[in-house]
C-alpha cells in the first residue's frame, strides 16, 4: 500500500488526554512497540546531565498509553545525529517509523498523540493530516511490513532510470 500527501483527512489528532471511551483504539489490534532512546543527548549538552532521551522516554511512560502498546527504553539506537529518536512499530501488518529530531519539553504531548494514532491502525498508516507535526515532518525513516510487495531485483534493476525503480509514495 503506498501513501500519499493528498489523502483526504479532515480530523485533527485526537488529544490523548481528554479522549473518551469511544476514541480509544480497539484493544483487539495488534500489538505495538515504541522505544525511546534513553541516551540520547543534544551535541553540545552536558554528558553528566538527565538525558533527552530518558526524559521523553519517563514522560511516555508517565502518560496514558493505549492498551496495546508496550514502552521500551533502550540505549542508543544509532541515530545519534537525530536525537532524541524513537521506534514505533507493530506486528506483520503494520509500516515502522522512526523519527528523531524530538525535544521532550517541545514535543512530548504530539508524540503521544501521533502513538495514538499509530496504535489505532492495522497498518500503521496515519492519514498525513491526522498525524502531529513532529511526525510529519521528523521521520528519520520508514520501514514497509514484512508482506509488503517488493520491487523485483535483478540485474536490470541496476541499468533501469533511477525514475523508474523510486515508485513508492513519498511519506515524509
Ligand atoms: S544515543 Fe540515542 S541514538 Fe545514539
Amino acid at each position: 500500500m503506498s501513501e500519499t500527501m493528498s489523502e483526504t483527512m479532515s480530523e485533527t489528532p485526537t488529544d490523548p488526554l481528554t479522549a473518551d471511551a469511544a476514541t480509544v483504539p480497539d484493544p483487539t489490534l495488534a500489538p505495538v512497540v515504541v522505544t525511546v532512546c534513553t541516551t540520547c543527548r543534544q551535541a553540545n549538552a552536558d554528558p553528566e546531565a538527565i538525558r533527552p532521551g530518558l526524559v521523553l522516554a519517563e514522560t511516555l511512560n508517565a502518560a496514558d498509553l493505549p492498551p496495546n502498546v508496550t514502552l521500551r527504553g533502550t540505549e542508543c539506537l544509532s541515530a545519534c545525529s537525530r536525537s532524541c529518536v524513537l521506534v514505533i512499530e507493530g506486528g506483520e501488518e503494520r509500516w515502522s517509523y522512526i523519527y528523531g529530531d524530538l525535544d521532550p519539553a517541545e514535543h512530548s504531548a504530539d508524540i503521544l498523540a501521533g502513538i495514538h494514532a499509530y496504535a489505532g491502525t492495522t497498518d500503521g498508516l496515519v492519514p498525513w493530516r491526522a498525524r502531529p507535526v513532529v511526525f510529519r515532518k521528523q521521520s528519520v525513516a520508514r520501514i514497509p511490513p514484512k508482506a509488503h510487495p517488493s520491487v523485483e531485483l535483478g540485474t536490470s534493476a541496476l541499468t533501469q532510470p533511477a525514475t523508474s525503480t523510486a515508485s513508492a509514495a513519498k511519506d515524509t
